[in-house]
């Protein structure tokens, strides 16, 4: 059977391109693949936060997680460092990517850029090896991401291929599986529809948060960014010459299983898709915040299915750990 894994970070608001870019597909893989998912506690350190913020929002996402229907009898959700064996062979995968490399992720160069290099924590730089760990450690065929992790995942089979070739075959070269841009791979800001929706925005008018009110969401898409094009083909799906329009048609055709342009048919003005983009990001996500109020409710059900999902991962992953460990030369324990 297929294994994937994937993880998102606890910190920020989830938003609706976590949702169509990930969470989407990691749903319904449970029913397809022998599936692994993580709330990332550790990726959370790499820049400032409060402790007490980042036990918070790691209970909170993985209420959210189960709340968006991941299930613990059909996938292995668990907390990061809840498995020991990450933080252990990131280290190894530190020794194995180099400087150079790490420096030239695009997600470094942004990041750092904002406060500078000088304050920036050397674990933004290093986070990529982490996000590699979590990934060999599971012999993962699958990895599901958006658009915006594809460097990460070049990077993750670059390390695994370098390891094998140095130390002997220890490693599966994972593939991502990454939806087309069109359809949820990358979810657009609304009011800078050239720039991706994201947690951490400065841009909340432009951004639709998975616990946003209803009438929020209607506000946020009725007022979203277009063009003042009119006329018969006003509607249609051109991400370069028409980006606000086109990310309203790539997620109402996302959310509906439709392609951009087959749903711009539909339409010849702004005012009705957007209207009907609205009322279908509503239907997605009302549900989605009645179920997470229900078992929010009860945090310590919700640790518990943790605890297992937990002794689950860490059986898979303490093995691969001990056998990358054995082919670097570090002796067993005896
Ligand atoms: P993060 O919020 O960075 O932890 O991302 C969690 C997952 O959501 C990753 O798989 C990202 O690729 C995906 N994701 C985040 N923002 C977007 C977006 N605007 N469009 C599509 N996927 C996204
Ligand atoms: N880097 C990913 C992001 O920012 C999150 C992540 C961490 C991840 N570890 C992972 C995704 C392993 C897939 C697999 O979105």
């Amino acid at each position: 059977m297929t294994r994937v894994l994937s993880g998102i970070q606890p910190t920020g608001q989830p938003q609706l391109g976590n949702y169509l870019g990930a969470l989407q597909s990691w749903i319904a893989l449970q029913d397809t693949a022998d599936a692994f998912y993580c709330v990332v506690d550790l990726h959370a350190l790499t820049v400032p936060g409060e402790p007490a913020d980042l036990r918070d929002s790691t209970m909170a996402m993985a209420t959210l997680l189960l709340a968006a229907g991941l299930e613990p009898d059909r996938c292995t959700l668990f907390v990061q460092s809840h498995v020991a064996a990450h933080s252990q062979l990131a280290w190894i995968l530190e020794c194995t990517a180099s400087f150079g490399e790490m420096r030239r992720m695009t997600q470094w160069k942004d990041k750092s850029a904002k406060g500078g290099e000088e304050a920036a924590r050397l674990g933004l730089l290093a986070y990529p090896a982490l996000m590699a760990a979590d990934i060999l450690l599971y012999d993962t065929d699958r990895v599901p991401v958006g658009d915006d992790q594809r460097q990460h995942l070049e990077l993750t089979r670059t390390l695994a291929e370098r390891f094998n070739h140095r130390y002997g075959q220890t490693f599966k070269v994972p593939d991502a599986l990454i939806p087309e841009r069109s359809r949820g791979g990358r979810v657009m800001d609304l009011q800078v529809p050239t720039r991706k929706m994201s947690k951490s925005s400065e841009s909340p008018q432009g951004t639709i948060f998975l616990f946003d009110e209803p009438k929020d969401i209607e506000r946020k898409i009725k007022r979203a960014v277009t063009d003042a094009d009119q006329g018969v083909d006003a509607v249609r799906y051109d991400p370069t010459a028409k980006p606000g329009v086109s990310n309203l048609l790539g997620i109402l055709g996302t959310i509906t299983g439709r392609s951009p342009e087959s749903v711009a048919a539909d339409y010849t003005r702004y005012g009705p898709l957007k209207a009907d983009t609205a009322d279908a990001v509503v239907e997605l996500l009302v549900p989605v915040q009645v179920r997470y109020r229900e078992l929010a409710s009860d945090p310590g059900a919700v640790a518990k299915l943790l605890r297992t999902g937990a002794d689950r991962a860490n059986e898979v992953a303490s093995a691969t750990a001990a056998r990358a460990d054995a082919a670097i030369g570090l002796l067993p324990p005896s």
